[in-house]
């Protein structure tokens, strides 16, 4: 019988109020004039830097530190949040689906076997984000799936890309459209039907998460399920060509196309008796087609038809749902996370962010878990995001609601850990707009300062980290670490993430004199600040977490 019991610290109080803030995106990097970080004002952020090394210091946030399969794969919300929370390191979906692809695995469990009943009969649908991102989904893999699946016995095969330009450069897409295309007419030579059936860009079509926008999803669906959409074309690279041109949409941005034969007509909706895989093996940006796809009852939007489909995921996107009831490959088992220690602790815990980050703090936090463990114990707050806009023109987002939400948390004294999660660093350097970053960053400093403000008053402990880096550094860089230029000599901006490590730092009255980070935890990483946090609640952390970066010196 498994005990959430937790064993007192020998030296650090119980019953202190913590807030526990994550930057979304905020690495730390050289000051140059792509470090929005740097150019932004940051006052609060910047004066923690002096109480290095006790009370500030970097840590991992990228590659195997966070179960990624190698070093050179940047960090990300999912796997950052999920080793915040989780405290250890687990495989994840990017290395599962690796790994059972090489072993040949995937092709034998129960999800690849249930969609391969209709191979010989109907269409397999691929729908998911085309790039080599590694965040939500890898081209390679679908490559190895499109193959496995072809050498299965299927005849005829539709893709649905979502283009990306968010996890890699923007203009990517088209490389990797003609990569695909490629794929499909090697494919179409051997007598499979092979074609791409339509497409988008992520943030405009499918990809949207923590039910911000229906929309989003809706015109996905159009698309991918009715083969009904705004633009028609005949081959997918021409598609994304021509939309770049004529609509100036980038790649994250694009409208929603299907692919049509010489008479006009869709190529690839998805009927009864299809097969369908949706490739991503990150969920919260699958979770609402799955949705879609799989539930008899909804009614977010109109589906029009709801087909009769076998409906595999890559990965079980939401275990408590059981959603999709269908996979290709088992999803990471992260259990007994800090949160759920808390909890049987008697911890009271307060999360809030808005709704693009929400899950962040709450889902991927308590591995991939919906809902409270004790919701007497527990309050999740979230703040409407604005939807229909990119971040770049609204980028205070909800930074202020977030610290005014959590200063009235501490300040009624209710919980013990108020944890936020602050999206603009992250949200508004996706959009690639270096000016709008660095007003989202002050942004962010703001809110920071805020509860500092709260804790300051009640006498509380902080604890603030970030889960990746993304704001700190804007350009794509060469090997010599310059600023990269594209063909026409301008620099490369860079809309995703980073390997950038990331600032944790401890402070406030409530700090027990003595805490300070240890010096024998150089590699530490986002996995060992759950540790730390169980510690300064008054806990030891249990035995198989990764340490924690405190101690407490006798003074
Ligand atoms: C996204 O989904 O917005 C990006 O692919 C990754 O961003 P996140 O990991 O910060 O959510
Ligand atoms: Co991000």
């Amino acid at each position: 019988e498994l005990s959430f019991k937790l064993a007192d610290h020998p030296k650090l109080p119980k019953d202190k109020i913590l807030a526990l803030i994550v930057l979304d995106g905020w690495g730390e990097a050289n000051p140059d004039k792509y470090n929005c970080i740097h150019v932004a004002e940051t006052p609060t952020m910047d004066s923690l830097k002096q109480g290095a090394p006790e009370k500030w210091r970097l840590i991992r946030a990228h590659g195997t530190a966070v179960g990624l399969p190698s070093e050179d794969d940047m960090g990300n919300s999912e796997v950052g949040h999920n080793a915040l929370g989780a405290g250890r390191i687990y495989a994840q979906g990017a290395k599962l689906v690796d790994k059972a692809l090489a072993s040949g695995k995937i092709f034998e469990d129960e999800g690849f076997n249930y969609i391969k009943e209709c191979f010989q009969t109907n269409t397999v649908h691929f729908i998911g984000l085309l790039s080599d991102g590694g965040v939500h989904s890898r081209l390679d893999q679908l490559q190895l799936l499109l193959k496995g699946t072809v050498e299965r016995g299927a005849k005829r095969i539709r893709v649905h890309i979502l283009t990306d330009g968010r996890d890699v450069l923007d203009g990517s897409s088209i490389g990797f459209v003609e990569t695909l295309e490629n794929d499909l007419s090697q494919l179409r030579e051997k007598g499979i039907d092979a074609q791409v059936a339509s497409g988008g860009g992520r943030m405009y079509v499918t990809m949207d998460r923590y039910e911000n926008d229906w929309e989003v999803v809706k015109r996905g669906w159009d698309a991918q399920v009715l083969g009904e959409a705004p633009y028609k074309f005949r081959n997918a690279v021409e598609a994304v060509k021509k939309l770049r041109e004529e609509t100036k949409a980038n790649d994250q941005y694009l409208p929603p196309f299907v692919i049509v034969d010489e008479n006009g007509k869709a190529v690839g909706p998805i009927v009864d008796g299809d097969a369908v895989v949706t490739f991503n093996f990150r969920a919260d940006r699958m979770t609402m087609l799955a949705k879609a796809l799989e539930y008899e009852k909804f009614d977010h939007f109109d589906r029009v038809r709801h087909p009769k489909i076998r409906y595999a995921g890559m990965l079980q996107y939401d275990g408590e749902l059981k959603l999709p009831s269908h996979y290709l490959v088992s999803p990471p088992e992260i259990e007994r996370t800090s949160g759920e220690y808390l909890v049987h602790n008697g911890v009271r815990t307060f999360a809030c962010s808005e709704t693009v980050k929400f899950g962040h703090v709450t889902f991927f936090w308590n591995g991939n878990r919906s809902g409270y463990f004790n919701s007497e114990l527990e309050e999740y707050v979230e703040i409407p995001s604005d939807s229909g806009i990119s971040f770049n023109e609204q980028p205070l987002m909800k930074a202020l609601e977030i610290g005014e939400r959590a200063r009235d948390a501490i300040l009624s004294r209710k919980f013990h850990q108020i944890r936020v999660n602050i999206p603009n660093g992250d949200m508004v350097g996706h959009t690639g707009d270096v000016e709008a970053t660095v007003v989202a960053c002050k942004a962010a400093d703001k809110a920071v300062k805020m509860i500092f403000d709260a804790i300051e008053q009640v006498g509380g402990i902080y604890v603030v980290t970030a889960d990746h880096g993304n704001a700190e550094d804007m350009v794509k860089r060469d090997k010599k670490g310059q600023p990269q230029l594209d063909k026409d000599g301008k620099v490369q901006i860079l809309t995703s993430h980073t390997l950038q490590p990331v600032p944790i730092a401890i402070g406030g009255p409530g700090l027990a004199p003595g805490v300070r980070f240890r010096n024998d935890v150089p590699d530490g990483g986002l996995a060992n600040v759950a540790a730390t946090v169980i510690n300064l609640h008054g806990y030891e952390a249990p035995s198989d977490y990764e340490p924690t970066l405190i101690e407490v010196a006798d003074n």
